[in-house]
């Protein structure tokens, strides 16, 4: 146990973080072109405001949060999504008073008690956007394009975007009616869990995966067809504008997501060929969302998706990330004397921005050449009592294969000079 980390988390060492802060580095360039601005929230919050955010009929608060009590005893949860903390912030931060809308994005961690597998962890990432303030079709494009931007600029392909509409809770009692007429002599077949659904949310039966749910839905009243005159022009607007856009989608009619708070527009790219966990990012419009929370009557949209699927999917399409730069100085020594020079060059040239690095095992000269090796520094410095007395140390370019002697007290501002006009 001691040395087993906790099932369904991961330890990511430092090539894969390398890959995870290339990603960052995009995602963090397409929300300030797009216009958002970062949030960072606690990790966890009071439990009721994901009963109440995220919805009590979901499988995230009915079996998956990770929710314990504190030492005042407070029940608190882990975040396991990121829309909710960000309603919280918002009303409680009063950023409606601000200029309008607010758009707000967050990248962290996220805990839901699921079965782990490829793709499914109990920690795991979100990149997600929220935006507050404004029913505009043109925000529900936004949104979707910035998404489908950052998968093209990620270098992603073969990605299906799926989209539907929800409808207000207006049409939501319509489809209610007509589903539960439609299914009411069929309940017992379904699965236990849509069972159970059937009188608290019988919309999420029509996208279970169980075979025998998805038969016995066959030819059910979808939410699309139950949509008021405004729900149907809103989906219609924000069609027209994906056209608009070139961006393509699929209407899936069955597509309702799995978190209580929708309205309206709903959507979720899945990437073909990574198996089970398909789902790559989703979202959608709440404009319920931020008055359920405690806040006035504020619509809302946004979308988050999972940074581990996303690194997942690069790597089975065999997307190059960026390398890692080469270091830039080794430094190796001869001889006892050479200790303290050496630990204050290095200390300079740390100083004057360089990467710098030396043996700390007391190696034989030819094995700190070997370790430097490791490192793929630009130039190596060789310091030896020889050199010292000369008040001289030996650059070699290593790429190069050349060497020379450069004054001890110029090899810094030479170094630095030769990076610069590199
Ligand atoms: P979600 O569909 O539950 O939506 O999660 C979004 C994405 O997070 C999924 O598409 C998937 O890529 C990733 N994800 C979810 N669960 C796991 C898991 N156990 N392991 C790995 N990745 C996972 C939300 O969370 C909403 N808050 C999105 C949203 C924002 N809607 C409006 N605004």
């Amino acid at each position: 146990m001691l040395t087993t980390k906790p099932r369904g988390t991961n330890d990511f060492l430092a090539d894969t973080v390398r890959k995870w802060q290339y990603l960052e580095e995009v995602i963090r360039k397409v929300c300030r072109e797009y216009g958002y601005g970062e949030i960072r929230t606690p990790i966890f919050e009071h439990t009721e405001l994901f009963q109440r955010g995220v919805g009590d009929t979901t499988d995230i608060v009915e079996k998956e949060m990770y929710t314990f009590t504190d030492r005042g005893d407070r029940s608190l949860t882990l975040r396991p999504e990121g829309t909710a903390s960000a309603v919280r912030a918002f009303i409680e931060n009063k950023l409606s008073t601000q200029a309008q809308p607010t758009k707000l994005y967050y990248i962290g961690p996220m805990f839901r008690y699921d079965r782990p597998q490829a793709g499914r962890y109990r920690q795991f990432h979100q990149f997600g956007v929220e935006v507050f303030g404004s029913n505009d079709p043109a925000v529900d494009a936004e949104v979707i394009t910035m998404l489908m931007d950052l998968y093209g600029r990620l270098g992603l392909k073969d990605l299906e975007l799926h989209i539907n509409s929800v409808g207000c809770p207006k049409c939501r009692e319509e489809h209610r009616k007509v589903l539960q007429e439609f299914l009411g002599d069929k309940v017992s077949g379904l699965c236990k869990n849509c069972q159970g659904r059937f009188e608290r949310n019988p919309m999420r039966i029509l996208d279970c995966k169980n075979e025998a749910c998805q038969g016995l839905t066959k030819g059910a009243p979808t939410t699309g067809q139950c949509l008021c005159p405004e729900c149907d022009e809103h989906f219609a607007k924000v069609k027209d504008y994906l056209d608009l856009l070139g961006i393509e989608y699929k209407v899936n009619d069955r597509l309702v997501r799995g978190l209580d708070y929708y309205t309206n527009t709903a959507f979720e790219v899945m990437a073909r060929g990574i198996g089970a966990q398909s789902s790559i990012g989703g979202g959608g419009r709440y404009n319920g969302l931020i008055e359920q929370v405690g806040g006035g009557p504020v619509p809302g949209i946004g979308w988050a998706m999972g940074l581990e699927r996303a690194i997942l999917t690069m790597e089975q399409q065999g997307i190059k990330f960026p390398e890692e730069p080469p270091f830039d100085v080794f430094i190796a020594t001869i001889g006892e004397e050479a200790a303290g020079p050496e630990l204050v060059l290095l200390t300079k040239l740390r100083k004057a921005g360089l990467a710098a690095e030396k043996d700390y095992l007391g190696r034989s000269l030819k094995a700190q050449m070997k370790y430097a090796g490791k490192f793929n520094a630009k130039f190596t410095l060789i310091m030896g009592g020889d050199e010292l007395q000369r008040g001289v140390v030996v650059v070699r370019d290593m790429a190069a294969g050349t060497q020379e002697e450069v004054a001890l007290d110029r090899v810094v501002d030479t170094l630095v000079a030769s990076f610069i006009n590199r």
